[in-house]
């Protein structure tokens, strides 16, 4: 296969509502992104995923879309977004779009003609209309449970129901209808022809339900997700990215439960990439992570596809949280980046772990993800909150001083988190980021894409890319002899302990032959 430019890309995920404020309503916008296009370019990431920026009543921030060929004007406007991509390319930087092909908005004008027409019309027929159950039809067609909690089904004043498998203002399109794949081909072609990169494809996994929409059934597969049919729209998309000039690429947003399934979304005639969330999902342990790439690079392995991994979204708690937070969720945090991206494939940081940020406990009169506000989960504000630059008190140069409040709190104890403060410490998460990636593009880039699980002491992973390089990563407390490995080329924490032949407990290091 030719080298492509995403095989071994660097993703940044700028969430834009909390990326940075340009004209101080208090939510990120597109100029906001433009304006930090620099520092993006100077981190040294390849290329840049935006999270939904068209027009929507925010229901889901953005994932609830009314026009898919427009901005919203919270984000400003088309011109921005061609302002943006032309300074992203500019400075040698991809750009993707995310596209949400499950569900339309409530507002959608597809969903407001299906509410004005009778049952049975073909205004309903683009989206998920079925008589209830019960007497009256006034119990839910099915048993499906929306994401964000309670019944996926609601009722409209005819009596009909529409399936919603996230929030009420989100319906589902009916993917069966061949008017829906006709509009997305032409949804792609609009933003391929002015000029984006590719696509992040939301719940790429759920736009085919199982026939007759049958109830859950313990112990079996759920049935809107993952269902055989669903290739053959990535099979018709692949077709679309390929008859522009330039890779144009797609990488599926896809929960599936096995490597296996995810690998299907990326056979040859399907799309380029897919996210590997069991990497995410995989808790700090050597064995956890020794299991997750054996897997990975097994599933990949036959379709020929490189695997991508990633430790972090705007859906997940902030991996500094989920491997325990403070200073050793920190250290082991910054271990399995370095860990993820000595790897071969492609990886997806998301806006802010370069800062270390930790998941936020935002006061609940504060919060506003519908899965809090529905019941159905926790919450993903807590990864959400927008980003420090500078300063010392909220908004942190998120936004102009004088300007609105940020969209969700920023914690009064982030002034030594921001951008400025951490800009020109040696030690800091941000310059081992920018070392890192340099690094990555230095060494490893060059390396071959096989890699060599080598034996280590329980609790450390440890393996080889040829020529030349190994990845050290100890999981465990106590720490561990490397001075096998040959030179150190970059710690992800104290250097100088690694010098010495000893890798800290929480700590990955990279060698080179000597
Ligand atoms: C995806 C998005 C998430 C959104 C959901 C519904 O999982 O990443 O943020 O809520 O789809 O569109």
């Amino acid at each position: 296969m030719n080298r492509r430019w995403w095989q071994d890309a660097v993703f940044y995920q700028v969430y834009v509502r909390s990326f940075a404020d340009a004209d101080g309503d208090g939510i990120g916008d597109l100029a906001g992104v433009t304006s930090r296009v620099p520092y993006l370019a100077g981190l040294g990431v390849d290329a840049l995923w935006l999270t939904p920026f068209y027009p929507s009543p925010q229901a889901d921030h953005g994932y609830d879309v009314a026009d898919y060929r427009d901005v919203d004007p919270v984000f400003g406007d088309l011109g921005d977004f061609d302002a943006l991509l032309s300074a992203a390319h500019a400075s040698g930087l991809a750009m993707i779009v995310d596209i949400v092909p499950n569900h339309t908005s409530s507002e959608h004008p597809w969903f407001q003609d299906a509410l004005r027409s009778a049952a049975g019309s073909p205004e309903r027929a683009r989206y998920v209309f079925r008589p209830g159950r019960g007497r009256d039809g006034a119990e839910p067609p099915n048993s499906w449970r929306s994401v964000f909690g309670g019944s996926a089904w609601r009722q409209v004043p005819d009596g009909e129901w529409y399936l919603h498998l996230f929030d009420v203002g989100q319906p589902d399109l009916n993917w069966e209808n061949p008017e829906v794949g006709d509009e997305f081909e032409d949804i792609l072609r609009f933003w391929l022809d002015r000029g984006v990169d590719g696509f992040r494809i939301d719940v790429a996994h759920a736009l085919v339900k199982q026939q007759g929409l049958p109830d859950y059934r313990r112990g079996e597969p759920v049935p809107h997700w993952d269902q055989p049919e669903v290739h053959d729209v990535y099979r018709r998309w692949r077709k679309v990215l390929d008859s522009y000039a330039g890779d144009r690429m797609a990488i599926a947003e896809a929960w599936v439960d096995a490597p296996e399934a995810m690998a299907l979304y990326v056979r040859p005639d399907e799309l380029q990439q897919a996210f590997n969330f069991h990497w995410l999902e995989a808790p700090w342990s050597a064995a956890a992570f020794r299991r997750v790439i054996v897997e990975t690079l097994a599933a990949v392995d036959p379709v020929d596809s490189p695997p991508t991994w990633v430790l972090s979204n705007h859906d997940v708690d902030r991996h500094v949280s989920r491997y325990g937070g403070g200073a050793r969720g920190l250290s082991r945090a910054r271990a399995a980046t370095l860990t993820m991206l000595a790897l071969p494939g492609s990886a997806y940081v998301y806006a802010g772990e370069e800062l270390g940020l930790p998941q936020v406990d935002v006061p609940e009169k504060a919060r506003q993800d519908p899965g809090w506000l529905r019941g159905g989960r926790a919450g993903r504000d807590g990864c959400r909150v927008p980003i420090p630059w500078s300063g010392i008190a909220p908004p942190y140069g998120f936004g102009p001083d004088a300007g609105a409040p940020t969209w969700l709190p920023q914690p009064p104890e982030w002034a030594g988190l921001s951008v400025a403060a951490q800009d020109r410490d040696p030690e800091s998460t941000l310059t081992f980021y920018r070392k890192a990636l340099r690094a990555r593009r230095d060494v490893v880039s060059s390396l071959g894409q096989r890699i060599e699980l080598l034996d280590t002491a329980p609790g450390v992973l440890a393996f080889r890319r040829e020529p030349g390089v190994v990845c050290v990563i100890n999981c465990g407390s106590r720490r561990a002899r490397v001075g096998q490995y040959g030179e150190p080329v970059i710690a992800s924490g104290s250097a100088d302990q690694v010098a010495s032949g000893w890798l800290p407990g929480d700590t990955a290091a990279w060698f080179r032959d000597a």
